[in-house]
């Protein structure tokens, strides 16, 4: 969608916070449009995960304020954290902040060029599952990277990512942990998923872009198609932040992941996994299509591989998904 009409949306979010009910006339009128036009935004808004209410004989308000992100404040508090050739962009919506970097993927982009989303229309999870993206609820975040490592050297990237968001969700007292390969979770539930897609640039190297999703809050209507556990950050977070400063600061988070990756390799980036482990010492199932490995979560070796100990000692395991045994936990 083009941004004028996104801003045109834009300004009837900002009439609709307002304490009261505001009708479809007065809406049209604050506007310059018509009625019906009002109606097809309200409706469009809607779809895209807003709760609005919507009275007959009042007219409508939204049931909650909305927190956007503010692109100027953004670019201020990442001032001295962002290189200054890299990119930064806030979309009002898109279709997946990840395919906005692949799609770009043969042009020269600095590494750390980022985007923020307020909404996708085709967020996309691991495993081709789909993300909820409703409007100003969650970050839709995703980071250009472009590496000296090649391909199989940045298999290891996505571990150390979810370890670094879990350990910056603990820095802002959040209880979190992680759950092999990159799941974030609090008290058992999924708050944040990574999705990191890779590609060999012409010499070679590894390029990554980092997609980061981290509900925050979400409406009831996009809570209810979500079809596993999960919680939201407005559930845990001692201290209020806005999305701007979330977003500046998880960006910081990740830009000090990767800086150090570079530098360091992954064995150095994980070498806290086990106290974040949501898994370790646990009886797990793993998996792998139609196997399943059943064993002790022994954490991660130092390629990123999961360690698991059967009856024949510690394996190291690449692919599949981690269950608990005796209840289904996958993400
Ligand atoms: C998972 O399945 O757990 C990974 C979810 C990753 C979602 C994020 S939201 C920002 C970025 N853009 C996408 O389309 N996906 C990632």
């Amino acid at each position: 969608m083009r941004r004028p009409v996104f801003e045109t949306k834009q300004r009837l979010l900002s009439l609709l916070s307002a304490e009261q009910f505001l009708s479809g006339k007065e809406l049209a009128q604050q506007l310059g449009i018509t009625r019906s036009a009002i109606a097809r935004h309200v409706k469009e808004l809607s779809l895209l995960g807003v709760d609005i209410f919507s009275v007959k004989g009042k007219g409508h308000k939204l049931a909650q304020p909305l927190d956007l992100i503010e692109e100027d404040k953004l670019a201020h508090m990442l001032q001295g954290v962002r290189p200054e050739s890299a990119e930064l962009h806030v979309f009002p919506m898109i279709d997946s902040t990840n395919q906005f970097w692949l799609t770009r993927k043969n042009e020269t982009i600095a590494s750390g060029s980022a985007c923020f989303a307020e909404c996708q229309t085709a967020g996309r999870g691991r495993r081709g599952r789909q993300w909820q993206s409703p409007l100003g609820a969650a970050l839709y975040f995703s980071m250009w990277w472009r590496s000296t490592s090649n391909l199989s050297e940045l298999m290891g990237l996505s571990v150390a990512v979810g370890l670094a968001v879990t350990r910056w969700l603990n820095r802002l007292q959040v209880p979190a942990q992680v759950k092999w390969p990159n799941d974030v979770y609090v008290e058992g539930q999924k708050i944040a998923g990574i999705l990191v897609e890779l590609e060999a640039a012409a010499n070679g190297c590894g390029q990554a872009v980092i997609g980061i999703g981290l509900n925050v809050a979400l409406p009831s209507s996009a809570a209810e198609q979500i079809d596993q556990a999960w919680t939201q950050l407005s559930d845990h977070l001692p201290q209020a932040l806005s999305r701007t400063e979330l977003a500046a600061s998880l960006y910081q988070a990740l830009f000090e992941c990767l800086s150090q990756f570079e530098l360091n390799g992954l064995e150095s980036a994980i070498q806290d996994w086990a106290h974040y482990d949501y898994f370790y010492n646990q009886p797990i199932r793993l998996l792998m299509g139609q196997h399943e490995i059943h064993g002790i979560c022994r954490g991660v070796d130092g390629h990123g591989a999961l360690l698991v100990e059967g009856a024949e000692g510690i394996k190291s395991y690449f692919g599949g998904e981690i269950s608990v045994r005796g209840q289904d936990a996958t993400g």
